[in-house]
C-alpha cells in the first residue's frame, strides 16, 4: 500500500500529464478556446495555438442564415471594476463560406498541431446541416460541434436554441449529421431548458460522442433607468441576449453535473471560466475539457501558460491525474432527501443568514 503510494507520488511528481483524449481525439491539454469572436479568423486561431491552448472551437460557421449582427452587440454588468456578467447579441459568423474556405486553408498551411473543432449551424432543415458538416470535414476539421444553443436571433428562424429546446429535434439533427461524417460529433447545449439531461440523452441516443455545456443564458444585462432603455441600446430598442461570464458559472456547473450523472457522454464544460480554479471546478463536476470565451475577449490568449502551470502545481500537490478529477465532486451531489438524513446542525434561519452575511461582507 505504502510502496504503491510512494510509486504513484513519484510518477505524478516527475511528470504531470495534461494531455487528454476527448471524444476519440487527443488534445495536448484540456483548455480550449470556445466558439466566439476570439476564434473567428486565422490570426486569432494561430495566436491561440502559439500561446499554448489545447484546441480551438471555431466561431460558428453557416450558410443560408449568415448575416450581419446588430450593433452595438455587447453589454457588461459590473460591480466596481469587476465583470459580473456579459451580454452579447452576436450571431454566428458574419463571413460567408467562401471566406471560411480561405481561412481553413490558411489554418491548414500553418500546420496548427492542435485539434480544430468546427462549430456549425444550418437553417431549419437537415440537409444544410449535413452539407455544412461534410464541408468542414473535407477541409480538415478534427471534430464538429453542432450549435443547438444560440439563444438570440437564430431561434426566431427555428434554429440554434430552438433545436436545443426540443429533444426530438436534437435527436433527428444529430443522427443525420453523425451518419453523414466520419469525424466525432459534439452537441452544444443551451441551458434554457427545463431539464438539460433529457436533451443530452437525446444527443447520446443519436450517436454524439460528447456534449458542450453551456451556451449563453438568455437574459437582459440591464436597463438605463434615465432613458427607460433596455441594454444594449440598439437604436432605442433591445432584445433578449446571451449572458456569459462569472454569473453563469453556477448554471454551467450544475448543467455539467446533471449530464455527467445521467449519461455516458464526455463533456466539454464552458461558462464563466475566468481562472484555472474555475476549470478545476468544471473537471470535478464531470467535464473532460473546458472552454473559455468571454475571458479571452478581455484578456487575450497568453495567460494560458500561467493557468497550465497553476493546474500542474495543483495536480502535484493533490496527486491527481486529470482523469482522477473528472466528476469527483459530482459524485457528492445527492437528492435533497439524502441531505436531510446527513444534516448535522439545525440552526435558526437568522443564524444561517448571519453566517452567509459574514462570509460575504466579512
Ligand atoms: C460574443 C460572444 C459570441 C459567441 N458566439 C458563439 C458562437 O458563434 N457559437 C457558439 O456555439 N457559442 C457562441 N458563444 C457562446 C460561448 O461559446 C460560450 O458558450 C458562452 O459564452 C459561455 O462561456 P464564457 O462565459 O466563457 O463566455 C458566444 C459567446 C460570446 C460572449
Amino acid at each position: 500500500m505504502m510502496i504503491s503510494y510512494i510509486f504513484r507520488s513519484t510518477i505524478l511528481y516527475s511528470m504531470i500529464d495534461l494531455t487528454i483524449d476527448f471524444a476519440d481525439v487527443k488534445f495536448p491539454n484540456p483548455f480550449l478556446v470556445g466558439s466566439g469572436p476570439t476564434s473567428g479568423n486565422p490570426q486569432k486561431i494561430i495566436s491561440a495555438y502559439r500561446s499554448g491552448w489545447g484546441g480551438v472551437v471555431l466561431k460558428t460557421i453557416g450558410d443560408s442564415i449568415v448575416r450581419k449582427s446588430v450593433r452595438p452587440m455587447y453589454g457588461a454588468m459590473r460591480k466596481n471594476k469587476e465583470l459580473l456578467a456579459f451580454e452579447n447579441l452576436e450571431l454566428i459568423t458574419e463571413d460567408p463560406l467562401e471566406v471560411w474556405d480561405k481561412y481553413l486553408k490558411i489554418i491548414k498551411e500553418e500546420e496548427i498541431k492542435i485539434p480544430i473543432i468546427a462549430s456549425i449551424m444550418g437553417g431549419s432543415d437537415h440537409t444544410e446541416w449535413i452539407k455544412l458538416a461534410k464541408w468542414v470535414e473535407d477541409r480538415g476539421a478534427s471534430m464538429i460541434e453542432l450549435n443547438f444553443g444560440c439563444p438570440h436571433g437564430e431561434p426566431e428562424r427555428k434554429t440554434g436554441a430552438f433545436i436545443g429546446q426540443h429533444a426530438d429535434l436534437v435527436y433527428e439533427y444529430t443522427k443525420e449529421v453523425v451518419s453523414s461524417v466520419g469525424i466525432p460529433v459534439i452537441v452544444k447545449l443551451t441551458p434554457n431548458v427545463t431539464d438539460i439531461s433529457e436533451i443530452a440523452k437525446a444527443a447520446e441516443n443519436a450517436g454524439a460522442k460528447a456534449v458542450t455545456a453551456i451556451n449563453t443564458v438568455n437574459g437582459i444585462i440591464g436597463v438605463d433607468i434615465e432613458k427607460a432603455q433596455p441594454l444594449p441600446d440598439v437604436n432605442g430598442y433591445s432584445t433578449y441576449g446571451g449572458i456569459s461570464g462569472p454569473a453563469v458559472k453556477p448554471i454551467g456547473l450544475a448543467s455539467v453535473s446533471k449530464i455527467y450523472k445521467s449519461t455516458k457522454l464526455q463533456i466539454s464544460g464552458v461558462g464563466g471560466i475566468f481562472d484555472w480554479t474555475d476549470a478545476v471546478e468544471y473537471f470535478m463536476m464531470g467535464a473532460k475539457t473546458v472552454q473559455s470565451v468571454t475571458y479571452t475577449m478581455i484578456r487575450g490568449f497568453e495567460f494560458i501558460s500561467e493557468w497550465k502551470k497553476e493546474l500542474e502545481e495543483f495536480m502535484k500537490r493533490k496527486q491527481y491525474t486529470l482523469e482522477d478529477m473528472i466528476g469527483i465532486a459530482s459524485n457528492k451531489i445527492k437528492t435533497y432527501e439524502f441531505l436531510e438524513k446527513v444534516t448535522k446542525r439545525r440552526t435558526s434561519v437568522d443564524e444561517e443568514i448571519n453566517n452567509v452575511r459574514g462570509e460575504i461582507y466579512g
